[in-house]
């Protein structure tokens, strides 16, 4: 069998918005999938490499390579940059690219742009563990904590997943971007939506959204999850140890989410053991784990770069095969003689 050179195909942030928009469903699904796939054992993922700058501190960019087996049989990388301070700029945050190899021959065949994937299997996570830890689809009050991009990619899930939900209580350091949520949510047609002044009063619904971009914790009284809640914690370091020791802790993976400076990381930092850590969503998923109803939970996760495959080949798939993305012919030498 002769092997042949791929074309590179190129998608855009449009293309691959169309095709997460059409169909949201399918986008949790290939996270779900991706998770027991994960837990199988049926993936790599090395840990993912941050790189820091010695004089932008909050800046940052993060490689995640990964292989995802199971259905999706891909490697590749995502490429992410995080520059809090793009936002007071007029742009987003997060910028990023994916890059998808062939495993037959390792050549990349694509390259996808990744804000859109990697926001989108964020929130498709988000609301799969929710989904997990409540036992349903129904949550009469739902807070978003930090209330920027991840924020509203988890209102458009929660949305089109016809998630039942009462009332919104929304906290941003920035009212203007709470204000701008709240238009939005009004667009959808929620009408009980209370911007707080005062995080406590947010921290009181039923589902919390924790997005924000605090790098240390921000939340330490454990009385704030005394109803306890569901709380997606999906920037990772808004909750003092005590909060988290106060919990049921769930995340995606273990070894990645104990890193960096997370409030898990810290937690273990403090307590000296795993301990509190109870399980993750695979284990939800598959029955291993149950809801403690007896106190909040905590979903916490690291984000793995397996997601981001298995999202950006769906999308790749759906794209090409309506006719969409750029090739670029030529863009590897074919011959295999360079000089
Ligand atoms: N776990 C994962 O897999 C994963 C994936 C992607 C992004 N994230 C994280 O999600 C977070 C949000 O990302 P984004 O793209 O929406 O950022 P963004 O900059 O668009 O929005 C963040 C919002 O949080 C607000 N904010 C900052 N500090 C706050 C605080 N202490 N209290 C209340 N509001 C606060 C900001 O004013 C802003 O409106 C980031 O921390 C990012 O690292 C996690």
């Amino acid at each position: 069998m002769t092997l042949t050179v791929p074309d590179l195909t190129v998608l855009t942030a449009a293309d691959i918005s169309g095709v997460i928009e059409a169909d949201r469903e399918a986008c949790v699904e290939a996270v779900r999938l991706s998770y027991l796939w994960h837990d199988e054992g049926d993936s790599a993922l090395p840990h993912s490499s941050f790189l820091r700058f010695p004089h932008r501190h909050r800046d940052r960019a993060i490689a995640l390579p990964g292989y995802l087996g199971g259905g999706a049989d891909v490697a590749g990388i995502k490429w992410i940059a995080s520059f809090p301070g793009n936002t007071a700029q007029g742009i987003p945050r997060a910028s990023a690219v994916l890059v998808l190899n062939d495993v037959g021959t390792g050549y990349p065949y694509a390259l996808l742009e990744a804000s859109v994937i990697s926001a989108s299997r964020t929130a498709a996570s988000a609301v799969l563990g929710a989904e997990q830890l409540i036992g349903g689809r129904r949550a009469p009050t739902v807070a978003f904590i930090g209330t920027g991009l991840i924020a509203d990619h988890v209102r458009r899930f929660l949305r089109d997943l016809k998630w039942d939900v009462d009332a919104y209580r929304l906290y941003d350091l920035d009212p203007a971007a709470a204000a701008t949520f709240g238009t939005a949510l009004k667009d959808d047609g929620a009408e009980d939506i209370t911007v707080c002044t005062d995080i406590a009063d947010a921290m009181a619904a039923d589902l919390v959204v924790l997005a924000t971009v605090a790098g240390e914790p921000h939340l330490h009284d454990p009385a704030l999850l005394a109803h306890r809640p569901v709380v997606l914690h999906l920037s990772l370091r808004d909750l003092g140890p005590e909060l988290v020791l106060a919990a049921q802790n769930v995340t995606d993976d273990i070894d990645h989410a104990v890193r960096e400076r997370t409030s898990l990381h810290l937690t273990v930092q403090q307590t000296g053991n795993r301990d509190f850590v109870d399980g993750t969503l695979a284990d939800l998923l598959t029955g291993r784990l149950r809801r403690d109803p007896e106190r909040a939970a905590i979903f916490a996760p690291f984000g793995l770069g397996v997601l981001d495959l298995a999202v950006g080949a769906w999308a790749f798939e759906q794209v090409v095969a309506a006719g969409g993305g750029r090739s670029i012919p030529g863009f590897f030498p074919s011959s295999g003689v360079t000089s």
